[in-house]
């Protein structure tokens, strides 16, 4: 798996400095992604620069599906802090709900393409990742890509100590998430949209996948307010209160992607657009469909 959907190395640590620069102070990081010495190395840099104080940063990185055991858990958190340079995380998530295989594969597969699991269950993950909200490395603790009996069993935990901060899962108008988002915001749990933009860039990308950024209303919306239609997807994220993390190493367009506080959708247009819903996921995790706790066998 390693870095097929992510950024250009070579890109990151100037997008970050941009993005700091241009106001963004919500960091989405994970030790999958391979870069947070790169996401590091600018943070370093603005808060040296007095740009920004660590306070003023809310920073996210998630556990990975092969250190899910105790001690591979802790040894994931430590090198994400001595990558991005910080002694503390304002967010921790699962990633996945699916442990995998212990070892140096990010996704060990078998001959059949299907993941390999692990023998941890993300109960025991939660009660590591509790203790590392009471040694002061991380200030919240979340999961990601959890379906909502998933949430439930930890909601459940006798003796939970910390409940879950935020779900952050894939979320736009070709998968609007309304029971999840729901059933999460009852729970006071908030949500955060990724790939909100439809992950135009994922490699595995079929030639007759939607294109959100491409869809016709989208782009009559976004004409009415002169904006783009990405800015009009993301817009609706916000409106509906999820918070949404667009990702791109284009300045122009991590620019254009943060202005959106200047315009609101109307209730029609809101209605109109969670109409596109059509449960489509840009990320299946296809390889997971026999795992233990693959998320999406219920609706949701
Ligand atoms: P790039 O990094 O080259 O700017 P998602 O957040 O849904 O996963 O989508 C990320 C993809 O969308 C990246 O390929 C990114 O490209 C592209 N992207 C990000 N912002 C915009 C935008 N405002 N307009 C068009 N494409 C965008």
């Amino acid at each position: 798996m390693g870095r097929t959907n992510e950024s250009p190395l070579g890109k990151v640590t100037e997008a970050v400095k941009v993005a700091i620069d241009i106001g963004y102070r919500h960091m989405d990081c994970a030790l999958l992604y391979e870069n947070e010495n790169e996401v590091g190395e600018a943070i370093q840099e603005k808060i040296k620069a007095g740009v920004v104080k660590r306070e003023d940063l809310f920073l996210v990185s998630k556990i990975w599906s092969t250190n899910h055991e105790k001690e591979r858990a802790k040894a994931n958190l430590n090198k994400t802090l001595s990558d991005l340079r910080v002694d503390y995380l304002d967010l921790l998530l699962i990633h996945n709900p699916m442990g995998f295989k212990v070892g140096n594969d990010y996704l060990p597969l078998d001959k059949n393409g299907l993941v390999m699991p692990g023998n941890t269950n993300f109960v025991d993950l939660w009660n590591v990742m509790e203790n590392m909200v009471d040694s002061k490395k991380v200030k919240a603790i979340g999961v990601s890509n959890f379906n909502h009996e998933q949430i439930e069993v930890i909601l459940n935990k006798p003796g939970l100590k910390y409940k879950p901060s935020v779900n952050q899962i894939e979320c736009h108008p070709y998968l609007t998430q309304e029971n999840l988002i729901n059933y999460c915001h009852s729970k006071e749990i908030a949500v955060t949209a990724y790939s909100p933009l439809g992950s135009p860039d994922r490699p595995w990308a079929k030639a007759d996948d939607p294109s959100l950024l491409e869809h016709p209303e989208i782009q009559a919306i976004a004409a009415k307010y002169k904006k783009s239609a990405a800015q009009v997807l993301l817009r609706f994220q916000i409106q509906r209160n999820v918070i949404v993390i667009p990702k791109s190493t284009t300045p122009k367009r991590i620019e254009e992607n943060f202005k959106i506080f200047d315009f609101q959708l109307t209730e029609n247009e809101m209605e109109t657009i969670l109409k596109f819903n059509r449960n489509w996921r840009a990320v299946a995790f296809e390889w997971g469909v026999k795992h233990k706790d693959y998320p999406f066998h219920i609706e949701y």
